[in-house]
Order: C-alpha cells, then structure tokens, then sequence
C-alpha cells in the first residue's frame, strides 16, 4: 500500500468513521520510563583491549543448551541462561573469530569502508549435540566453520559461505539443520542481487531456488526458517510481482519446501526444488477497505496457541508510508489450507494475476511431496513427470492468502511516529500456563507488553499491560537514535527473563515488574499482569513458578470495585515530594559551593 492510499484511507475514517473499525491505540497500564529500567543488566561485549574502541554490533542471539549464544562483530559470547540470578550479564566464555588481514584488505580493495571489513557472525545453529555450525561475513568474503560446543575449539576445514552466508552484514539471513543437511536463505553474490534458498551438506547434490527469477524470489529479506514435520518453512518479505497497481509493494510470505525434495528430472528442474510453493500472509484490519500491514519484521517459531500450532509475528505499513504495526498470529492448518488451495498466475506480462483452474492442474499435484499424498506413487521427485515440473517452475505462488486468526490483528499501534520490530511470545504465562503475553520491541527502544486475546476476539480486546523504555543510553554508549532500535529479543520462562538486544547491547529485563503496585492490593488486581498476585502477606509480588493457589489476581477483568483506594501512594507521593525539595537543596548549594571555588583554581 502506497502512502496515497493511506492518506485516502485516512480521509475515509474521519468522513465516515463507521465505515472502517480502525482501531484506537491503547494506552499501557503502566509506563515504564528509562529511571527505573535503568536497574536492569546492560551488556555490550568485553573487549580484551581498549573498551572505547570496542563495538557489539550485535547480529543474532540464540540458545543451546542453557547457553545463550549472542553474536556480533569478530565475536560470539556465551551467556549462561541458569544464571540470570545475577544482576549482570557476564558470558563464561567468548569466541574471537577475526578476518586474516588479507582478507580485510582485499575488502577494502572491493571499495568497502573499514567498519564494514570485519567477521559479522551471521549463522549460528547446533549441528548435533557436540557442534555448531558458525558463519561470518568475513570481510565480504564468507567463511563458514565447525566449532565444538564443548570446549569452542574450531574443528575441521574452513567452509565456503557463499549460498549459506551474506557478504553483507545489512543483508538478513536464515539457516538451520535438519536430517544433517544445512537450510540456508540468504543472497549469494557481492551485489546482493541472486537471493536462494539452498540445502547443502549431507549427502545427495546441493538445492536451490532458480537463479534471478522473481516469480521465485524478489529482493526478499529472509526472517525465519523452521522444521515442522515433511517440510522446512521460511518466512520473509519480497517484492510482490503480483501487486497490479503502480509502484513497489512489499508483500509478506510464508514458503514451503519438502525435506525429502531431491530436486527435479534431467529435463525440468535439476538441482532446483521441485516443491517450492509461497502465500501472502493476511495482516490486516477488515472493513469496508481492507488496512494492510504487509511489511513482516519479526515472527515466532511454531507454537502451540490455544491448542492449533501457529506463529505470531509483528507487521508494519509499507516503509516509504506513514508508521503503523500491527501482531497477527497464523495457524499452521490455515496456511496448509492456503497451499492445497489453488495456484496464482499471470497469462500475459501485462495482465491481472488470476487463480489456476483446477482442472488445469497436473498429476501428481505440483509441490506435493515425493512418496506423500497424490504424489505417494513417486518414490523421489526427480521422477515427476514433466508437466508437474514444468508447472511448479512456473507457478510457485498460491492464489489465497493465509488469514490471521480471528481475521483480524491482536494489536496494533497506529498513532505514534515508531513501527515496532521484534517479537517474542510467552504461550503459557501465568500461574496456569493459560495465558498468551506478547513482547513487542520498538524502533525507539519501547517494549510493548501485551496480554493476547487469542481466541474469540476483537480487535480491541487485547491489552497493553506495559510499556517499558528499556534502552540504557548511559551504558550502551550509544552515538546514533538509530540505535534504540530492537533488533531482536530472546525469551526465557524459566528465568523469568527477556533479553533485549540493540546493534550496541544487550539489555535484560524481568517478565514483570509487581513491585510497582507493592502494598497496594488494588493497583495489583488492576495491573491484570498474569505474572503478578496478590500475596496474604500484603504484597504484590511475581507468582513463583508451580505455584497455583494462596494468591488473588483478576487476569480477566481486574475488577477492584470492592477494593479501596491505597493511601499509602499518596503517602509516598509526599515522601518523594519531600525528598526532592531536600535534594534541589542540597544541588542548589553544592552548586554555590562549586562556583565560588572556581576563582581559585586559575590563580
Ligand atoms: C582507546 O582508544 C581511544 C581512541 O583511539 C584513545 O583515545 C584512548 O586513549 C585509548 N585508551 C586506552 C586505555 O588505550
Ligand atoms: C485460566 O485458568 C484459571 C484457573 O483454572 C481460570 O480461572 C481462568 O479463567 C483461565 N483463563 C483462561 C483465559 O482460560
């Protein structure tokens, strides 16, 4: 959607305000600011050297085991997630893999500028249990290498990163193992120009998409990749060949690849996947004209939501538009549903895309999996006969696309300057493990936490329990407002935990915050967190985990109407209000203090 139609659309709300539920951003039941996250752990790398010249430049961050694995710039650092107890985040360990100065200086030669010729580990996955399997920029030069988990020795031969690795560390990337062969999305060239998904490794010849054809592919920026029974999955944005209107528009998708694929006949499709199909993922607000966020930045792995395994992901308006975001969730039956459906195709350069009738399909049905379904008879793909192939090569898009759960989004804010851009979900919070909360990381260093309505909904019935400033401008050094920018969280129930990361640090936060309602019964129902009870004690505190009973909370409707007002905040109003007067006098004369002694330090 260009920014014409939006502001059409916006024009369209204040004339006819029935006409479409546009939603009203909520205001968070408590706001967080940077003084008081400011307790919280801040990480950004130890350096062995000189700590000012020092940089993160944080990439990705990943578990194995109970490590957390955070990568940046010529460095990974473990981080042991048994303990988050303490008050600071210290690695026990730390990767150093550096480019050899040939290689830096070759990418300088390329006309790369210094900061951009270092190793920016961007592929960081368990292979098995002893080894993971570890990917660099390298200076614009891709390496990829085996590390032991155990003792983080390098192991074996260096391997080329080309298909596996970008040479940029802008460009994003995905990658996992599966039966022992390597997943990878990624651009494959300096110019960034020949995007791929491609298996390597294991046995059997490498796969890959077709090379430079944008009914496949088009400036796609990969966000996740995960393994869910025949198939690996891959989530990302492109450019949709198929939006008709005039200009780009960025289309989010989900593709589907089978893990038994073997590529097709000597004729159609040799090492290429004979199984790739992709849909639009539906992210947007009905009415009578539809309001699309079609820009995903960050979405879950498979998850169990109420019971049907779904990903819940973060989608933003077009980037060259105005800023609105919006969760929406996607059950996997429905996008099974959306690539059983019928297939999208052009018949002319020029002409509306239009659904393929059925009766035009061939046998066995194009993107099935060799040995599964209508294609059970086949024993590989490389036996599909050539009209399947042919047909597959030509049409990897689906007609339909996947509908959010509900229709509609969980969330969305549309009303501030910012677009949120990362994504966590706790799918059993509570003492009950019944409730779904999300986290919602935003370009100017705002968690969002929002406790989902997930099942049957409207668009205003989730809730903005938090809003949390949690980026630490003091300790993470940073230069640029670019920074505050979440890139990514990580998020750990059993340790009550959320890592947040930014390109300078790493910030960790507590799920809650039930000390900011302390002795205050009623503001404890209130603040509906279902992380946060009220205790016989007296004390609004985070419900230990196993803990189901011997607490009151209200997650539903935090009703208080028989619960009085607390006195005690207004006593500790006056308190502070003391306090402050007592310090701005104090400051008022240390300041004179400092002036009238300022003479004598020149003479
Ligand atoms: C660290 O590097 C900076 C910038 O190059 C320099 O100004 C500073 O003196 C160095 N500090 C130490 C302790 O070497
Ligand atoms: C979660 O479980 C508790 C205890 O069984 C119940 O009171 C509450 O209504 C449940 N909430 C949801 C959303 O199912």
């Amino acid at each position: 959607m260009n920014g014409v139609t939006i502001l059409n659309l916006l024009l369209l709300l204040t004339v006819r305000n029935h006409a479409v539920r546009f939603p009203e951003d909520a205001a968070p039941f408590d706001s967080v600011d940077h003084h008081y996250s400011r307790q919280y752990p801040v990480f950004r790398g130890r350096p062995a050297g000189n700590e000012s010249q020092h940089r993160l430049d944080f990439q990705l961050m990943t578990r194995i085991q109970d490590t957390l694995f955070i990568a940046g710039r010529d460095q990974v650092y473990l981080v042991s997630l048994r303990e988050s107890y303490r008050n600071e985040i210290t690695p026990y360990r730390k990767l150093t893999w550096r480019s050899s100065q040939a290689d830096r200086e070759n990418c300088a030669l390329k006309g790369k500028h210094r900061d951009e010729c270092h190793n920016f580990i961007k592929v960081l996955v368990p292979r098995n249990d002893d080894l993971a399997f570890i990917c660099g920029t390298n200076g614009f030069n891709p390496m990829c290498r085996y590390y032991r988990l155990d003792n983080l020795e390098f192991d074996g031969e260096e391997i080329s990163g080309l298909a596996r690795c970008p040479f940029d560390a802008k460009q994003t990337n995905v990658a996992l193992f599966s039966d022992g062969k390597l997943y990878s999305a990624t651009v494959a060239d300096f110019l960034a120009s020949d995007a791929v998904i491609y298996r390597s490794m294991g046995d059997g010849s490498a796969l890959r998409t077709i090379k430079y054809d944008s009914k496949w592919l088009k400036e796609p920026h990969f966000l996740h990749a995960v393994d869910y029974g025949n198939y690996v999955y891959f989530f990302f944005r492109e450019i949709a060949a198929e939006h008709n209107n005039l200009g780009r528009a960025v289309y989010s998708r989900v593709a589907r690849i089978c893990k038994n694929d073997v590529g097709g006949s000597q004729r159609v499709l040799e090492k290429h996947w004979t199984s790739f199909v992709k849909a639009r993922l539906n992210c947007s607000v009905p009415g009578e004209s539809f309001f699309y966020f079609d820009v995903l930045q960050s979405i879950t792995d498979i998850i169990d939501i109420d019971g049907v395994p779904s990903v819940v992901g973060v989608f933003t308006t077009q980037l060259n538009s105005i800023p609105g975001s919006a969760v929406c969730a996607f059950s996997m039956p429905d996008i099974e549903r959306s690539f059983n459906g019928r297939f999208k195709e052009q018949k002319t350069p020029d002409s509306v895309w239009t659904p393929v009738p059925e009766d035009r399909l061939p046998k066995p049905r194009p993107g099935c999996c060799a040995a599964h379904g209508s294609a059970e008879s086949y024993k590989s793909s490389n036996e599909f006969p050539d009209e399947t192939l042919q047909f597959i090569k030509l049409h990897p898009l689906m007609d339909a696309a996947v509908p959010a759960i509900g229709d509609e989004p969980w969330f969305t804010k549309t009303r501030v300057r910012y677009r949120l851009m990362a994504l966590a979900v706790d799918n059993a919070a509570g003492p009950y493990g019944n409730y779904t909360v999300v986290f919602i990381g935003s370009e100017e260093g705002i968690v969002h936490k929002v406790l989902a309505k997930t099942a049957p909904f409207s668009l205003n019935d989730s809730v903005l329990l938090e809003e949390i400033d949690v980026f630490n401008q003091a300790k993470c050094l940073s230069s640029s407002e670019d920074e505050r920018r979440v890139l990514s969280f990580h998020l750990d129930t059993h340790t009550h935990t959320l890592y947040v990361a930014f390109s300078s640090c790493v910030v960790r936060i507590p799920l809650s915050r039930c000390e900011r309602h302390k002795n205050c019964h009623k503001a404890c129902i209130a603040s509906r967190d279902p992380y946060c009870g009220w205790m016989p004690h007296g004390a609004c505190e985070r419900i230990p985990a196993a803990v189901q009973s011997g607490f009151e909370q209200d997650v539903e409707f935090g009703d208080t109407t028989r619960l009085g007002d607390c006195h005690g905040e207004i006593i500790i109003i006056i308190i502070i209000i003391i306090i402050i007067i007592t310090f701005s006098h104090t400051h008022t004369h240390t300041h004179t203090h400092t002036h009238t002694h300022t003479p004598n330090t020149h003479s």
